[in-house]
């Protein structure tokens, strides 16, 4: 293991910054971002594999490499700048590049490999099948990061393999035109906020480096798109997300950064980013340490127990001890995005300026119960937009949305990520308390009001149900839950046309009626129909704090 040691290098880089924006830089935001740098950068040399020049797949998968997070600690290595770092950096990138998809016939020309021991993509034994055995957003996760590393080190790279980059990125951004949503299984719309910022901010930035007129217009074009449907409501169309909203803000910082005044990206990027943290730091409830819901794309259900990147953002503006990150990060679910920590750290000594004051505040001391009404707009899945309310108290938060969408759980049609409606509370213990509905439809009407949540399926019928994930108790609570009433910290009380009988169900690590979702294990309150029932399926529940 290396030592944990100062970082000079990012410290000289927060002085640029502070003074490039003459703004609020204070020098606890330049402690925490490089303790995350230091803490996450600590946990990859453990994975690095100094003779591959690759990291390790972080779930242990037999000594396999892994691409991304790969690229990710080597931009790591050069803002820590110890040892032989710089030297393992440039040995990562040439590695990545040479393994980078070369046949400009191929839907996948200049996508980056998921790790170096993959078979070829597009043969008979391996065929292409995206988001497995290629992934079309990690052009924008690895290229993105080779564009950080020219910008903020350039120093620090051999000439010879800044033109390898160069070119790296000018394929990457060829392969990334072809992608084009409802084609080829591509799914990339302007409303798919975080690889699409992506996208525009590579066209735009190679565009102008390789002076290539078409790719610049292709990015300002695709950010028009991308900017005109966040002016709508002041939203990212992937609204509210712990993994994704991180995700966004991180690339809208490259917009801003990187990208001149005579770029839309440049004009926008910071506005996007305030206007972002804004709703956020509304939804954010400092005592549970949690974003309110509803969540377009979770990658769990309380974020002091799993990974957001968003939570590597709050620990750099508030600290670690505050932010929703365990002592030990990567026990956490979904913990190898904890990968991201060194561009998160990197990036906060500019990013965190564009926080507004009152986010700020919200993210250390929760002001006050307070309601939030605002709206995110994805097309082509939406027919309209989708409709967000949340209720906000001290101990306890609903949050909802409306959508009538043309498929089931959510644009990424993924019920297990897709969360329209959520309930979190604190209980005795500190620890949180969740609920959630489970997505089974195309249309929802849901309202998040004073301690309750109103919930109806327009296009329902006599064999629908609604399915409530509820979380498992704390340590010393209740082990077994038969009913609301074993649910720890909080009384529930349901009424609506749905049959009052309900089942009880749990989906455990190692057994019980289902699969865990995310990590998370659950318990499953379903609620179906009277039989015979001509009503439109409706539920109401209402929260009573123990
Ligand atoms: C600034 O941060 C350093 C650690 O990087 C710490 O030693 C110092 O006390 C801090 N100063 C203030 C004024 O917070
Ligand atoms: C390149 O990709 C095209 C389209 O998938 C394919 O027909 C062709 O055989 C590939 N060429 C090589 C050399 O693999
Ligand atoms: C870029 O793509 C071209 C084909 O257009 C290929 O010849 C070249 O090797 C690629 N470069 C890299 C760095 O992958
Ligand atoms: C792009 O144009 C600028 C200004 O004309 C020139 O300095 C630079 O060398 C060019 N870059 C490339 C990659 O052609
Ligand atoms: C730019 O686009 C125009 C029109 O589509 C095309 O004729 C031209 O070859 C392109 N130039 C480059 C450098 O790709
Ligand atoms: C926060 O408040 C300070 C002091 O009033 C002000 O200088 C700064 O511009 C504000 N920052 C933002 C992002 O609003
Ligand atoms: C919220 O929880 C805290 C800690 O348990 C407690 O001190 C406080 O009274 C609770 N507030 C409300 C409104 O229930
Ligand atoms: C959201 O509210 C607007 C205005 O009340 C309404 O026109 C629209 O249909 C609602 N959207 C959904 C999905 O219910
Ligand atoms: C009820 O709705 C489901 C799902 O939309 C549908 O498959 C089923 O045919 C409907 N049943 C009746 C009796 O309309
Ligand atoms: C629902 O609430 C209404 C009004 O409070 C009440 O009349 C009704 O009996 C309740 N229904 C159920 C199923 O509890
Ligand atoms: C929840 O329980 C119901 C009823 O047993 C079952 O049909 C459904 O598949 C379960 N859902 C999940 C997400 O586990």
């Amino acid at each position: 293991m290396r030592a944990a040691i100062a970082l000079g290098r990012l410290a000289a880089l927060s002085a640029v910054s502070a003074t490039a924006s003459a703004n609020r830089n204070d020098n606890g935001t330049d402690h925490a971002a490089k303790q995350l740098l230091q803490e996450s950068m600590n946990w990859m040399d453990m994975y690095y594999d100094t003779e591959a020049g690759y990291l390790y797949n972080l779930d242990s998968k037999a000594l396999l490499h892994d691409t991304r997070s790969s690229a990710w600690y080597s931009a790591g290595l050069l803002a820590r700048n110890e040892g032989d770092d710089v030297e393992q950096a440039s040995k990562i990138v040439e590695n990545i590049i040479a393994g980078q998809h070369r046949n400009v016939s191929s839907q996948w020309y200049g996508d980056y490999q998921i790790y170096p021991e993959e078979p070829t993509v597009g043969t008979p034994q391996y065929p292409p099948v995206i988001y497995n055995s290629w992934d079309p957003n990690w052009r924008g996760f690895v290229g993105t990061t080779f564009i950080l590393m020219l910008e903020e080190f350039p120093d620090l790279i051999p000439h010879d393999t800044q033109l390898r980059i160069l070119e790296s990125l000018h394929n990457a951004t060829v392969g990334d035109s072809y992608r084009v949503g409802g084609v080829d299984s591509d799914n990339l719309y302007p409303s798919y906020s975080n690889p699409a910022i992506m996208r525009a901010f590579m066209s735009g930035w190679v565009g102008r480096r390789l002076n290539d007129s078409n790719m610049t217009t292709a990015g300002e074009a695709y950010a028009k798109d991308i900017v005109t449907l966040f002016d709508r409501a002041d939203t990212l169309s992937e609204f509210n997300s712990g993994t994704y909203a991180g995700v966004s803000l991180y690339a809208l910082t490259l917009w801003a950064k990187y990208l001149p005044q005579s770029s839309l990206m440049g004009q926008h990027g910071s506005i996007m980013i305030e206007k972002t943290w804004e709703k956020l730091g509304q939804l954010y409830n400092a005592n549970l340490k949690n974003v309110a819901g509803p969540w377009d794309r979770s990658y769990g259900y309380d974020m002091n127990r799993y990974l957001s990147i968003l939570a590597l953002q709050i620990w750099t503006l508030v600290g670690k001890v505050e932010a929703p990150i365990n002592a030990k990060p990567y026990t956490m679910g979904h913990k190898n995005d904890f990968a991201i920590g060194p561009l998160v750290a990197i990036l906060a000594p500019f990013h965190n300026t564009l926080v507004p004051n009152n986010t700020l505040s919200a993210l250390h001391t929760f002001p006050g119960t307070h309601t939030v009404s605002t709206s995110a707009f994805s097309p082509p899945w939406d027919t309209y937009p989708r409709n967000i309310t949340a209720w906000i108290s001290q101990n306890l938060t609903i949050g909802a949305e409306s959508f009538s969408e043309k498929v089931i759980g959510g644009p990424a049609k993924n019920p297990s990520s897709f969360n329209p409606a959520v309930v979190q509370w604190s209980r005795k213990d500190g620890s949180v308390g969740w609920l959630t509905l489970y997505a089974q439809v195309e249309e929802l009407q849901a309202v998040a009001g004073d301690s309750t949540l109103e919930l109806e399926y327009p296009k329902g019928n006599k064999s629908s149900t609604f399915t409530f994930l509820v979380g498992t108790n704390s340590k010393t609570g209740k082990r077994d839950v038969a009913s609301w009433s074993d649910v720890e910290g909080v009384q529930i009380g349901v009424n609506g046309t749905v049959d009052p009988m309900y089942s009880v169900a749990f989906a455990g690590y190692v057994g019980g009626a289902g699969e865990t979702i995310n990590d998370f294990e659950f318990w499953n309150f379903t609620y179906g129909m009277p039989v015979g029932s001509g009503e439109t399926p409706r539920v109401k529940l209402s929260f009573n704090l123990q």
